[in-house]
C-alpha cells in the first residue's frame, strides 16, 4: 500500500483547485438508476470511492463511459461521466460491494422506484461508528415498499410503485434524506420529507433530478415536497465543489501559515467551518474565483466547537480541526455529535505530540509549541488527512501509512500540497 511521506515546516502559498463533492458525486451516480435516458455529470472527482462506485452499477447493468480530454480543458480537472442504467439486469446488490462502501446502499431506493424490487445487503460495521440504516427502511417503508430483511440483505418489494407519503425523520440523515428524495421522485402522488438534512449535497441532487424531470421543491431546507412523476429522462449537470476538501485545505493553511487560493470554493457551503477558522486567527476572504485564506504572523486562538448537521460544523471537518487545534495557543474543546465514534485519529495525532484529552463525545486539547514527526495511520478517510495537516507542521518527518483512505476522498492530495510549497511526497508500495 502506497505511504505518503511529509517533512514538516513549509509555509503553503499559491494556488489549490478545489474538485467536485465526493459526496454530491456518489449520490447523483446513484440517481442514474433512476431513468433509461444518459445522464451526464460533469466535475466529478477522480477519486477511489467514484470508480468503486461505477463498479457497483456496472453490476447492475449500467455503462459508464469516461469522456476524454478535450481542447482548453486543464490536466486533472474533474472528469465527465455519461451514465446509461437502460437495461437494468441485476436488482441486487452484493455484500461483497457494498460493505466496501456504505453509500452504494442508497442504491435500493432508485431500484425499487423504478424495477419494483431490490436486494442490497446491509452495509455492515463502519470505522466511525455503528452507522445504522433504519431510518432508510423506515422511509421507504412509508412510501409502501414491503421490506424483509433475509440473510443479511434488505429485500424492498413495490411490485406496483411506490405511492407518496409523508415522512418524519426523527434524526437529520443525508443519506435517509437523498434515499426519500430519490424513491419519492418516481412515486405516486405527493411526498412531504420533514427534519430533512439542509446539506448543499442534497440541493445538488434535487437539482439534477428537477433536471431529469422530476417535481422537488424546498431542498435545502429542513421540508421537501416531491410530486411524483411517472418516468425521469436524461439531463446533464455540474457537481458542486467539494465543501469537506476545501475546509481542509484551509485548515492546512492555518496549520502552516501563508496564503492559499483555494480555487472554486463557495464560502456559503461551509461558512460555520471558516467563521471558526475566522475565530482562530485565520484571514478568510471570499473573492470571484473561490475563498483566499491567509495566517501571517499571528499565533491560532483556541475554539470551542461541536459538530452539528449542516448549516453547522460539519463532522467531516472534526478531525481536521483538531489536528489544527493541537498548535494553537490553549486549550480547545471540539464535541462530535453525529458518530459516537469518530475520534480514531486523537491516539495518531498523540503520537505525533498532541495533548488531547478524550471526555466521551468531547476532546479536550492543550495546544502544544511543537509536533514531531511519526507513522500514522488511520482507517477512516478525514482522519487520515488530519494526520497530513498535523503532518505539515511536525518537525521532522511524518510518514502516513494506508493512503487508500486518503484516496478515496481526496484528489491528488500530495500534488495540490506540494504545489503550494509543501515538502510532501507518495512512496509508491
Ligand atoms: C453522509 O453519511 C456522508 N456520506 C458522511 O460523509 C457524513 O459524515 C454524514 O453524511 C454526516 O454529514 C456521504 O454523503 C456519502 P447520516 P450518511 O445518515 O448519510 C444516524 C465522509 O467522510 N443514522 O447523515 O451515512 C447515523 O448513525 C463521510 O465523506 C441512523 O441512526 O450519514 C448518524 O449518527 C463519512 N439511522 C446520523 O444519523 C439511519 O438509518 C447521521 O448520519 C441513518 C443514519
Amino acid at each position: 500500500m502506497d505511504r505518503i511521506r511529509i517533512v514538516g515546516g513549509q509555509r503553503l502559498t499559491g494556488t489549490i483547485p478545489i474538485s467536485g463533492a465526493k459526496n454530491a458525486a456518489l449520490p447523483l451516480m446513484i440517481a442514474s438508476l433512476l431513468t433509461e435516458d444518459t445522464l451526464i455529470l460533469d466535475n466529478v472527482p477522480r477519486l477511489a470511492d467514484v470508480s468503486l462506485l461505477q463498479r457497483i452499477l456496472g453490476n447492475h447493468g449500467v455503462d459508464v463511459m469516461i469522456a476524454g480530454k478535450r481542447p482548453g480543458e486543464i490536466a486533472n480537472g474533474g472528469r465527465t461521466l455519461h451514465i446509461s442504467a437502460k437495461h437494468i439486469v441485476d436488482t441486487t446488490a452484493p455484500y461483497e460491494l457494498v460493505s466496501k462502501m456504505r453509500a452504494s446502499f442508497w442504491v435500493v431506493a432508485p431500484l425499487v422506484a423504478r424495477m419494483g424490487e431490490a436486494t442490497v445487503s446491509m452495509p455492515g460495521g463502519c470505522a466511525i461508528g455503528t452507522r445504522p440504516v433504519d431510518l432508510l427502511i423506515m422511509a421507504l417503508e412509508k412510501l409502501g415498499a414491503a421490506i424483509e430483511i433475509e440473510g443479511g440483505y434488505v429485500v424492498a418489494r413495490a411490485p406496483n410503485g411506490l405511492r407518496g407519503g409523508d415522512i418524519v425523520f426523527p434524526k437529520v440523515t443525508v443519506g435517509g434524506t437523498h434515499t426519500a428524495m430519490m424513491a419519492a421522485a418516481l412515486a405516486h402522488g405527493t411526498t412531504v420529507i420533514e427534519n430533512a438534512a439542509r446539506e448543499p449535497e442534497i440541493g445538488d441532487v434535487a437539482d439534477c433530478l428537477n433536471k431529469m424531470g422530476a417535481r422537488i421543491s424546498g431542498a435545502g431546507s429542513a421540508r421537501i415536497v416531491i410530486e411524483g412523476v411517472p418516468r425521469l429522462s436524461g439531463a446533464r449537470h455540474k457537481v458542486l465543489p467539494d465543501r469537506i476538501e476545501t475546509g481542509t485545505y484551509a485548515m492546512a493553511v492555518a496549520m502552516t501559515g501563508g496564503e492559499v487560493l483555494l480555487q472554486n470554493a463557495r464560502p456559503e457551503l461551509l461558512q460555520a467551518a471558516l467563521d471558526v477558522l475566522a475565530k482562530a486567527g485565520t484571514a478568510i476572504v471570499p473573492t470571484n474565483e473561490g475563498i483566499r485564506v491567509a495566517r501571517n504572523g499571528a499565533g491560532l486562538a483556541p475554539v470551542e466547537v461541536a459538530t452539528a448537521p449542516f448549516p453547522g460544523f460539519p463532522t467531516d471537518l472534526q478531525a481536521q480541526l483538531m489536528a489544527l487545534m493541537t498548535r494553537a495557543h490553549g486549550t480547545s474543546r471540539i464535541t462530535e455529535t453525529i458518530f459516537e465514534n469518530r475520534f480514531m485519529h486523537v491516539q495518531e495525532l498523540v503520537r505525533l505530540g498532541a495533548h488531547i484529552h478524550l471526555d466521551g463525545e468531547t476532546a479536550t486539547i492543550e495546544g502544544v509549541k511543537h509536533l514531531t514527526g511519526a507513522p500514522v495511520m488511520a482507517t477512516d478517510l478525514r482522519a487520515s488527512v488530519s494526520l497530513v495537516i498535523a503532518g505539515l507542521a511536525a518537525e521532522g518527518e511524518t510518514v502516513v501509512n494506508r493512503v487508500y483512505h486518503l484516496d478515496r476522498g481526496f484528489e491528488r492530495v500530495e500534488e495540490k500540497l506540494a504545489a503550494c510549497g509543501a515538502a510532501i511526497e507518495r512512496l509508491s508500495a
